[in-house]
């Protein structure tokens, strides 16, 4: 298989990467290469104490993520969304969250408590659910991801003063990682997405 996406390569990107900010487009294949890639993304997921992962964390542009709500392996269910779509949002809810590509950056965001989605499962059947909970959270916070949206843009200009500091500090990483050479450069971030679109998308 192409070098491009080899599941066993796969990491979990940091922020500022730009892939985070890359809107994905829907997936229209699926095969046994992105069957791999999925059960990487779980494996990845579950090392990192994770509950949810969006492809672009992986360096991805594919519109899917993984859930399980129990971060264990052993136990919940593994769910996968692939193309998801949202509606009828209900009501409010604040709580905390945290993201794998801004580890140990918390923050309180306020989302809808109860969402309808759409989405395609692996197996390419029709998933339509009502969440509500911790469900709805994690699912929310995913499709942010597949838009290029992280939770630290839904902070309150208050929290988000809180978190800015680490967050500078995440961009120096970055940029001193970039340096080094172990981070692609803009051009070629691109180039690789669109390679990868061009496949799946
Ligand atoms: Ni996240």
């Amino acid at each position: 298989m192409s070098r491009l996406c080899d599941p066993t390569t796969l990491q979990i990107v940091q922020y500022p990467h730009p892939t985070l900010r890359h809107k994905s487009k829907p997936v229209r294949r699926v095969d046994s290469h992105l069957r791999d890639t999925v059960r990487r993304m779980f494996e990845l997921m579950y090392e990192a104490q994770g509950v949810g992962l969006a492809a672009n964390q992986v360096d991805l542009p594919l519109r899917l993520f993984v859930v399980n709500t129990t971060g264990d392996p052993d136990e919940g269910i593994e769910q996968v969304f692939i193309n998801p779509v949202m509606s009828r949002p209900k009501g409010l809810e604040e709580a905390e969250e945290g993201c794998l590509s801004i580890p140990d950056v918390r923050g309180p965001v306020t989302r809808p408590k109860r969402v309808r989605v759409q989405a395609f499962g692996l197996d390419g059947k029709v998933i339509e659910t009502e969440l509500e909970g911790l469900t709805a959270r994690i699912v929310q916070h995913e499709i942010d991801h597949l838009d290029g949206v992280l939770f630290t843009d839904r902070l309150s200009t208050t929290s988000r003063l809180a978190v800015a500091e680490a967050l500078d500090e995440f961009k120096r990483e970055f940029a001193s990682r970039r340096q080094l050479g172990e981070i692609l450069s803009d051009a070629e971030i691109t180039q690789r997405l669109s390679d990868l679109e061009r496949r799946y998308c």
